[in-house]
């Protein structure tokens, strides 16, 4: 492993819960793979763009690689595609991803580029790597929940999923921070959990 690139969504940056359980992970990472480069990217910081009509006509057309359009989706897929390891942190924001985050994902989702669409459905044209998802939420969205509290919609685990497997990325591994709005003790519970399974994931040398 020589690159690692990792995505920051939330908006609190390294303060952000999401952001700290990363940084043990991509330690455990180094642990094994000294020489590994990493990669940090606030999304929050600096937001990929949004889809506007130029990338829209560009990537229903006929357009190249070089298209000026499409010269951002082409950057951050080189990046993606020139990483080993992702590691992604994000919060839960409104049951789903935060907007930053779903940026990203429509500048390195694209047809004929990092998916092609054949009559049986849509195939990756990235090769696989391992992707660590590290998800913080307030309430629960699991069945982890340790005290009587309403589990909630989860429509982040499904959907980055579906999105990463779209592109050929399969190797996913995620750990949930929940509960992290009830209190200390609840966060420790879940930093604890979470480290419970790094430990299981990636035992130290
Ligand atoms: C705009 C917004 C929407 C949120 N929506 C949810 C939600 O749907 N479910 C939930 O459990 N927590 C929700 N939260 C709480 C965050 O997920 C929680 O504070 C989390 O710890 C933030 O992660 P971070 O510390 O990595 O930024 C929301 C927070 C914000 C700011």
């Amino acid at each position: 492993m020589r690159t690692i690139l990792r995505l920051t969504a939330s908006p609190r940056g390294s303060q952000a819960n999401s952001h700290r359980f990363s940084d043990q992970l991509i330690a455990r990472l180094k642990a094994r793979h000294p020489g590994a480069e990493l990669i940090d990217r606030d999304l929050s910081s600096n937001p990929p763009p949004l889809i506007d009509a130029g990338f829209s006509a560009a990537i229903l057309g006929t357009a190249d690689r070089s298209s000026p359009a499409l010269r951002e989706s082409e950057r951050l897929i080189a990046e993606l595609e020139n990483t080993d390891a992702l590691v992604i942190a994000t919060p839960m924001h409104n049951f789903s991803t935060p907007a930053v985050l779903k940026a990203w994902i429509d500048q390195i989702v694209r047809i004929h580029r990092s998916f092609g669409s054949t009559p049986q459905g849509k195939v990756g044209l990235l090769s696989d790597r391992p992707v660590y998802l590290v998800l913080a939420s307030g309430g629960w969205f699991t069945d982890a929940a340790p005290i009587e509290a309403p589990r909630q919609p989860d429509f982040l685990t499904p959907y980055l999923s579906t999105v990463l497997n779209t592109i050929g990325l399969r190797d996913l591994h995620i750990f949930a921070l929940e509960g992290l709005a009830r209190g200390d003790a609840m966060r420790d519970a879940a930093f604890a959990r979470a480290e419970a399974a790094l430990n299981a994931l990636l035992p130290l040398p």
